[in-house]
């Protein structure tokens, strides 16, 4: 009685918290959802299965052999007839979804290329034929078009995987994989690396902004723009401490002299829900935070700490950073 009622008790929080910005239970694209209605008639099959092998065995324990009648049709029916056709049944299904699953649109309207480094994501976006555009750890597409993503890594395997929108997918080093997106409504999503990669694999994760078409080409038309000039002289003082601190040799900001590769491309951060691959909520005193104790914060990674460097300075650049949307 206990049990069951902590499980009555239980169960509806733990669906509650399968909701939500990462979820595989909460699909909001067509992938997901086929891999969905898989996923659950693969569990409530499986579970009619086992309750019924379950009472068979409790039967046949208990009963006597003599009263057990037709045991070779049992035998033959239930052991072998059975599990041929219903694995040969749920193998056919798999191929079509698996092939359902990768077909790509032809010509698709926007090119996602998406590569996993050791722990962040670098982001292109091929649109119109124009330049590409750079982004990182976040993933903004437009609701109801195809989009095709480009998966590689620039060092070890990575997995690429945002639940809610489609199936996980290996990044491998020297090789692009294609995955086929339609995100379904507008939204924030979330994705996370989905294979071992070392010491801040956990912290490996990024934002998905699903954006009403319309505002996804003016969001894509903004990026292509450089950033307004510094409102107020803090601005202006925290810029010019980014260059003299030499954040440029690594991060790219796009229209300004800041063009390095080897970071995440920082243009329109301030815009971003997060920072350092989904590692902190994205304010002017988390990113002060990260720059001065990177460190301490994701052991390992390629950013330093710029402990150095005076608190109103720290505060200026990170509220330039910021203000670049
Ligand atoms: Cu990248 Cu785990």
């Amino acid at each position: 009685y206990l049990l069951r009622a902590c499980m009555l008790a239980g169960l509806p929080a733990v669906l509650a918290a399968c909701e939500g910005r990462q979820s595989a239970l909460d699909a909001a694209g067509a992938a997901a959802r086929d891999i969905l209605v898989t996923g659950w008639a693969l569990f409530v099959g499986g579970t009619v299965i086992f309750l019924a092998v379950m009472g068979l065995a409790l039967y046949a324990a208990l009963a006597r052999p003599e009263r057990f009648p037709g045991r070779l049709s049992w035998v033959v029916g239930g052991g072998l007839l059975f599990p041929v056709v219903t694995l040969t049944a749920l193998q056919i299904h798999e191929f079509g979804l698996a092939r359902r699953l990768a077909v790509l649109a032809p010509d698709p309207a926007l090119v996602v290329e998406v590569t996993g480094v050791m722990w962040w994501w670098d982001v292109r976006y091929h649109a119109d034929g124009a330049d590409p555009v750079r982004g990182a750890n976040e993933i903004v597409l437009p609701a109801g078009r195809p989009v095709e993503l480009r998966v590689t890594s620039a060092d070890v395997i990575h997995s690429f995987w945002v639940p809610s929108l489609a199936g996980k997918i290996d990044m491998i080093p020297g090789h692009v994989n294609r995955l086929p997106v339609v995100a379904e409504r507008p939204g924030l999503y979330r994705g996370q690396c989905a294979e071992y990669c070392g010491a801040q694999h956990a912290l490996m994760a990024f934002d998905v902004r699903v954006l009403p078409a319309g505002e996804f080409d003016a969001w894509l038309a903004a990026r292509r723009r450089p950033p307004p000039e510094p409102a107020t002289p803090e601005l202006a003082r925290g810029r010019d401490a980014f260059f003299a601190v030499g954040c440029h040799a690594c991060h790219a900001v796009h229209g300004t002299a800041a063009d390095g590769l080897v970071g995440p491309d920082l243009s329109g951060i301030g815009a971003r829900p997060s920072l350092a691959a989904g590692t902190l909520p994205n304010r002017v005193e988390t990113i002060a935070a990260w720059i001065q104790a990177a460190q301490h914060i994701k052991p390992e990674s390629r950013m330093p700490s710029f402990d150095v460097m005076d608190g109103d300075t720290l505060h200026a650049m990170a509220a330039w950073l910021e203000s670049l949307k």
